[in-house]
């Protein structure tokens, strides 16, 4: 059987008394997951949202034909597959590691997510045979009835590496929906051409992957393309970091040379009140670096979820109206003109602010644990970004303050040369995205070899281009 909302939404429509004994004991199942859930409230705060989804989980089975009618995606989730199963694969970690020390390490570290994808390489999980032959290299699109695709992938549409004949591909991509729309993630095996996930790659560009992506243990052979890739579980050579797309671009600003900009370090973003993932940026540490001179910290709780949870809570938005007010007092614009731009995780590791200092010709800092940067096979970030862990926030203004002019301008250059490359918008993320995944090959394939361009070392803004 194929992937069909329609099929399964019709099943669940048509009420026996089967189906009424079975709602009840689906919602029976749901209130215990629930309190399960509450209990912990810990893990109910941090995955606040899947316990929303529960909830929606739970009041689409016990609402009459009519309600469920409104929201047969809801109805067919339920309906998919096993709903104990899929709630806990929602509302905790999907594997847990052994050892005490180890649980331990991974719940003091923000953005980790203890995903398991099986142990696969190149060598282990991917048919070479079937993109041997090919003149050049060949990727199927497709996916579950509400398939679309994602984000700046739609851009492969328009390029001549994708194909609509199966039996010509060499690689199968799978994008998943970007927002939190399905409560079941779908179970891949059910997908026409899967063959256990061979030569398959699974995209998505959610916060976490378990909210809309099949459970890693599902994966099989398959291969992962996503912005919530963590260090210490990510299959290099195999899954591949990527951004999210950068909303504002402020090209005008690159031919500032570092020293000749408004501010030194700026951020103006949102804090995150409900999820320990974004907690840090109340962390006073952060706010600490504000000086209102030459470094600018301006954040806001003005934000749906935030102003939901203050409601609830008025204590959890300490320090907010302090906040407001200052955050009123810049513009997003006006802080772009700094020599770094503080590119701190928010609800994931990965952050549309990363690509938007870039654009502007700021050295990107990040504040984030476990996160793999964004196609890290083509990109040496170690030239152009600085990094900190979210527990060392204290060195941030130190460690810049030491960086050398001659320091700055290299590290401005080489951003500048991954942006206009890679990142800078929707055809670019797309080359790259293919480039990379050529990457995996080597030079096995050699018709698959391209030039890439790397960057010249004097000052000269020619790019020298080398093959790989
Ligand atoms: C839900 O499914 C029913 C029966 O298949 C269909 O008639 C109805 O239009 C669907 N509703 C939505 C909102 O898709
Ligand atoms: C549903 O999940 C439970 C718990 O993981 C498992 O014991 C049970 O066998 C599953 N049922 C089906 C039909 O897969
Ligand atoms: C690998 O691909 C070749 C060519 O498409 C095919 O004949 C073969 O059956 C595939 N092997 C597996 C294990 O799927
Ligand atoms: C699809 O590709 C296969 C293998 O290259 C080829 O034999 C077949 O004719 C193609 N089908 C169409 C409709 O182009
Ligand atoms: C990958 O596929 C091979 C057969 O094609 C299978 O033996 C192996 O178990 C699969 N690996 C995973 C991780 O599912
Ligand atoms: C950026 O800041 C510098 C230094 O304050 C200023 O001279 C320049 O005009 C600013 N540029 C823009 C485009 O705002």
């Amino acid at each position: 059987m194929t992937y069909s909302i329609d099929n399964i939404g019709t099943k669940a429509l048509i009420p026996t008394k089967g189906t009424v004994r079975l709602r009840l004991l689906l919602a029976l199942l749901c209130i215990v997951g629930l309190l399960l859930i509450a209990f912990y409230s810990e893990i109910a705060q941090v995955l606040r949202f899947s316990l929303l989804q529960s909830t929606i989980i739970c009041s689409s089975i016990t609402t009459d034909q009519s309600l469920a009618h409104q929201d047969n995606v809801s109805v067919a989730a339920c309906t998919c597959s096993n709903t104990s199963t899929d709630l806990l694969t929602l509302s905790s970690p999907s594997t847990q590691p052994d050892d005490e020390a180890a649980k331990q390490w991974f719940a003091n570290k923000f953005w980790h997510m203890e995903n398991t994808f099986p142990l696969c390489s190149m060598d282990s999980c991917f048919n070479f045979s079937r993109c041997a032959n090919m003149a050049n290299f060949r990727i199927y699109a497709y996916g579950p009835p509400y398939y679309e695709p994602l984000s700046y992938l739609a851009a492969l549409n328009s390029t001549p590496w994708l194909t609509t004949n199966a039996s010509e591909a060499c690689l199968f991509l799978v994008t998943m929906p970007t927002h939190h729309v399905r409560p079941c993630p779908p179970h891949p095996s059910t997908l026409p051409h899967w063959n256990g996930g061979l030569n398959h790659v699974i995209a998505t560009l959610a916060d976490r992957w378990s909210i809309t992506a099949p459970p890693p243990h599902t994966i099989g052979n398959a291969s992962v393309l996503a912005s919530c890739l963590y260090e210490t579980t990510h299959r290099p050579g195999f899954d591949i970091s990527i951004p999210l797309a950068g909303k504002t671009h402020l090209t005008h600003l690159q031919s500032l040379k570092p020293w000749d900009r408004k501010y030194f370090l700026t951020f103006r973003g949102t804090r995150y009140l409900g999820h320990k993932e974004g907690n840090f940026r109340s962390n006073p540490a952060m706010r600490a670096m504000h000086n209102g001179k030459d470094v600018v910290v301006a954040v806001t709780c003005n934000q749906v979820t935030n102003n939901e949870i203050r409601e609830q809570n008025p204590d959890a938005g300490k320090g907010c109206d302090e906040d407001e007010s200052r955050f009123k007092r810049y513009g997003f614009r006006e802080l772009m003109n700094s020599t770094f731009g503080l590119v701190p995780a928010g609800r994931s590791p990965s952050s549309y602010r990363l690509i938007e200092t870039m654009s502007t010709g700021s050295i990107p800092v990040l504040i984030s644990d476990n996160y793999v940067k964004p196609f890290e096979g083509l990109i040496q970030w170690h030239q152009c970004a600085l990094q900190f862990p979210t527990s060392e926030i204290a060195r941030i203004l130190p460690a810049l303050r030491a960086v050398s002019r001659e320091e700055m301008k290299r590290r401005q250059r080489y951003c500048l040369f991954i942006y206009e490359e890679y990142l800078k918008d929707d055809v670019a993320l797309v080359s790259a995205v293919v480039k990379s995944l050529k990457l995996r090959f080597y030079g096995m394939l050699p018709q698959f070899n391209e030039a890439l361009p790397i960057p010249l070392s004097g000052s000269s803004k020619e790019m020298k281009v080398s093959r790989f």
